[in-house]
């Protein structure tokens, strides 16, 4: 099989977007499922999202965010060449129906994570709210998609250097605020489903203020995966006090289930490793 990158655009300093022929998987792949990618022989494989898929021209489109070196050596590849392997569809399918009005909350690399699952969800008759934030504006990725899929975005920036300054887990408060000033439920606006997707400690707040206010709430969880296949058990997380693999049991799982502590107890180690 060739894996021929046949598009290729610098989205900032260290994000590719890049347009892959893969057929199969971009015949059979759903939203929220995920690739693992080797630009050559003998590389670490990458997990990636596959944020769009075009079944018509075989194409699947992957955000690759350079922060290892076989994810810098993937992301520095011309069109035309070839990639070494692409293992896939992976994962669980987000599970996709109408729940009535959703907020996507997604920081960083997480807004490619939630990207397709909001999409699927605003093909299903669902509102969709976007909150969407980074560091920087260099960092703020797919704005434009984002705003396509959702029916209201807010975007904020830590260092205020694009639209509004702070935290996306602070506009997030504030909009539960404004749509439970009294916690009361039985408005006719009101939020019935989050999905969350950024770092360990956004999804943390996001599904601390949604337990409190009784919302379900999904969140895109990859830890570190070596295989992808069940067997190595590198990416195994605490998830309603069982041990679960992001790689066949994820990336999405109920937040509020979720053992933040335990998440970042093994993120942390393979950061030192
Ligand atoms: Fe090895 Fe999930 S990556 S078990």
């Amino acid at each position: 099989m060739d894996f021929e990158i046949v598009n290729r655009q610098i989205l900032s300093p260290d994000i590719r977007r890049l347009e892959i022929r893969a057929p199969m998987i971009a015949a059979k792949v759903k939203a929220g499922q995920f690739v693992r990618i080797c630009a050559e022989e003998g590389d670490n494989p990458v997990s990636l999202t596959v944020v769009d898929m075009d079944a018509g021209r075989g194409v699947i489109t992957l955000i690759v965010h350079e922060s290892s070196p076989s994810a810098r050596k993937l992301g520095e590849m011309p069109i035309n060449e070839m990639v070494y392997s692409i293992l896939g569809p992976l994962g669980e399918a987000s599970f996709v129906e109408k729940f009535g009005t959703i907020v996507c909350v997604a920081t960083g690399p997480g807004i490619a994570q939630i990207l397709p699952v909001a999409r699927a969800l605003k093909k299903t008759g669902n509102k969709l709210i976007g909150i969407i934030g980074a560091r920087t504006k260099k960092e703020l990725l797919l704005e434009a998609q984002m705003r396509l899929a959702c029916h209201k975005i807010f975007v904020t920036t830590d260092d205020g250097s694009y639209e509004r300054r702070g935290l996306a887990t602070d506009l997030f408060r504030k909009l539960l605020i404004d749509l439970f000033p009294t916690k009361q439920v039985n408005k006719e606006e009101k939020i019935d489903r989050v999905y969350a997707s950024g770092s360990v400690d956004m999804m943390e707040t996001v599904c601390g203020l949604t337990r409190e206010s009784g919302i379900a709430t999904r969140v895109m969880i990859y830890p570190v995966m070596v295989d992808c296949a069940g067997m190595c058990g590198s990416c195994r997380i605490r998830v309603g006090g069982k041990t679960v693999l992001g790689c066949v049991d994820g990336p999405e799982f109920n937040g509020h289930d979720v053992d933040f502590q335990d998440l970042k107890i093994r993120m942390n180690a393979w950061e030192q490793v």
